[in-house]
C-alpha cells in the first residue's frame, strides 16, 4: 500500500499508547514487519532523571532518542509515526520536535488537530484520528481552505477503543454509539469529495476493538483500507510497558472493563482499578502538583492527575495506576512476540 510515497507493506498501524506504553521499543519491533509502528509523545520522557525539572525539555530529548531507537531496530523496513494528542500543551513545539526527529507521520487525535499543517505540510504524513464524519468533514474544509491540503491517511476510532474517546459520555453509557463498521462507511462518503478535488485516495484505517483477522477483513469490506490496533500490542514482548501493567492486560476479566473520567475532558476506557473506584467515590479534587501538560485540565478541580495516573501505570503499580485499554482487552491470554502478532493478521483465511 502506498501513502503518499511512502510504502507500508502491511496495512497495519501499531496504535500510539501513553504513557510510556509505545515507545521505540515497540515501534522499532512493529516497523521490522512491514507495519506502521508509533511511538506517543505523552510523556515518552517520564523516566528521565531531568524530567521532574523541566517535563516538556525531557519529553523532548526523549522523542529524538524514541525515534532513533525505533529507527535502528527496524532494520529499514516499515514506516514510523509519532502521536500527539491535540489537547497537550505546547502543541506546536512537540509537532515541530517530532518531524526535526524525522518521523514518517504524525497522528494526532483526543480533538481536532485544525492547525496540525501549519508545523507538518510538505514535511511529514498527517492523520487525524476521527470517531465520525462531522469531525472528519470539519477538518478537511479547514485545511482545505486554510492550508490547501487533505490528510495523508485517517484513523477512524470506534467508542471500542483503549484510552480517551471521541464520543459523549451519556453515549457511551447508554450503547448509542454507532459501530465502527457504520464509522467507516460515513468517513469514506464525507470524504469522496475532497478525494475528487484532491485526486487523491485517502487511506482509511479502522480502529477499536479490532481484534483478530476476521475484525480486520471486516473493516476492509466497509471500505477500510487497514487497521489501527492498540490493546493486543500490549501484551508483547517488545511493549515498552512495565511487566505489571502486561499483566493487568492478560488477567483482567470483561467484568473489570469500563468507562472512566480522565482530566482530558473526555472519558476514556480502561480496567476499572481500585484507583479510578476510589477516584470516583471521592469526586473531584485538587491536584497540588501540577506539571501543566494538558490544556483542557483544571488541577484546582479535577479527578485526579491523569499523567502521575499513567506514569504508575506504565510502571504496573495496581493501587495508583490508571491502565487504560480496549473493550476486547478481556480476550487476551498470553504475551506474545510482535511478529506472532502480525503474522496471525498476515495469514489468508
Ligand atoms: C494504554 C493505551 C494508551 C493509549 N494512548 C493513546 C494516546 O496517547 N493517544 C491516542 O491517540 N490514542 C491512544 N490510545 C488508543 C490507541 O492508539 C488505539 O487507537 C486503540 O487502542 C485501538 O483500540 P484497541 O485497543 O481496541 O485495539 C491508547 C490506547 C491504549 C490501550
Amino acid at each position: 500500500m502506498n501513502i503518499r510515497d511512502k510504502i507500508l507493506d502491511f496495512p497495519l498501524i501499531q496504535g500510539g499508547m501513553g504513557v510510556g506504553i509505545s515507545l521505540g521499543g515497540l515501534a522499532g519491533a512493529v516497523m521490522k514487519e512491514g507495519c506502521m509502528g508509533v511511538i506517543s509523545a505523552a510523556h515518552p520522557g517520564f523516566m528521565r532523571e531531568d524530567f521532574d525539572a523541566n517535563p516538556e525539555r525531557a519529553n523532548l530529548i526523549a522523542i529524538e532518542e524514541e525515534v532513533e531507537k525505533a529507527r535502528s531496530l527496524s532494520e529499514g523496513k516499515g514506516l514510523l509515526g509519532v502521536n500527539l494528542m491535540c489537547a497537550t500543551k505546547g502543541y506546536g513545539t512537540y509537532a515541530e520536535a517530532i518531524i526535526r526527529a524525522g518521523a514518517d507521520a504524525v497522528i494526532s487525535g483526543a480533538g481536532l488537530p485544525l492547525d496540525l499543517p501549519k508545523y507538518a505540510k510538505g514535511k511529514t504524513l498527517m492523520a487525524p484520528i476521527v470517531s465520525g464524519g462531522k469531525a472528519i468533514e470539519l477538518i478537511c474544509r479547514v485545511w482545505d481552505k486554510r492550508y490547501n491540503c487533505i490528510p495523508d491517511f485517517i484513523v477512524a476510532e470506534s467508542s471500542e477503543a483503549g484510552g480517551h474517546l471521541g464520543f459523549k459520555l451519556d453515549d457511551l453509557e447508554n450503547g448509542k454509539c454507532r459501530s465502527l463498521l457504520e464509522i467507516i462507511k460515513d468517513i469514506r462518503r464525507v470524504v469522496k469529495p475532497f478525494e475528487e478535488k484532491y485526486n487523491y485516495h485517502i487511506p482509511l484505517f479502522g480502529a477499536g476493538g479490532v481484534f483478530d483477522k476476521t475484525d480486520m477483513d471486516a473493516c476492509l469490506e466497509s471500505g477500510a483500507d487497514g487497521v489501527q490496533i492498540g490493546s493486543r500490542f500490549i501484551a508483547t514482548h517488545e511493549c515498552d510497558a512495565s511487566d505489571g501493567f502486561k499483566n493487568m492486560i492478560v488477567e483482567c476479566k470483561e467484568e473489570d472493563l469500563g468507562i472512566l473520567r480522565s482530566p482530558v475532558g473526555l472519558p476514556a476506557r480502561g480496567i476499572i482499578s481500585s484507583f479510578v473506584r476510589k477516584a470516583r467515590e471521592r469526586g473531584n479534587t485538587v491536584v497540588k502538583e501540577c506539571i501543566n501538560c494538558l490544556t483542557p485540565c483544571n488541577p484546582s478541580n479535577t479527578p485526579y492527575c491523569i499523567s502521575k495516573a499513567l506514569f504508575s501505570a506504565a510502571k504496573g503499580d495496581r493501587e495508583k495506576g490508571v491502565f487504560f485499554c480496549g473493550s476486547k482487552a478481556y480476550k487476551i491470554d498470553k504475551i506474545v512476540s510482535v511478529k506472532e502478532l502480525i503474522d496471525e493478521f498476515r495469514t489468508k483465511r
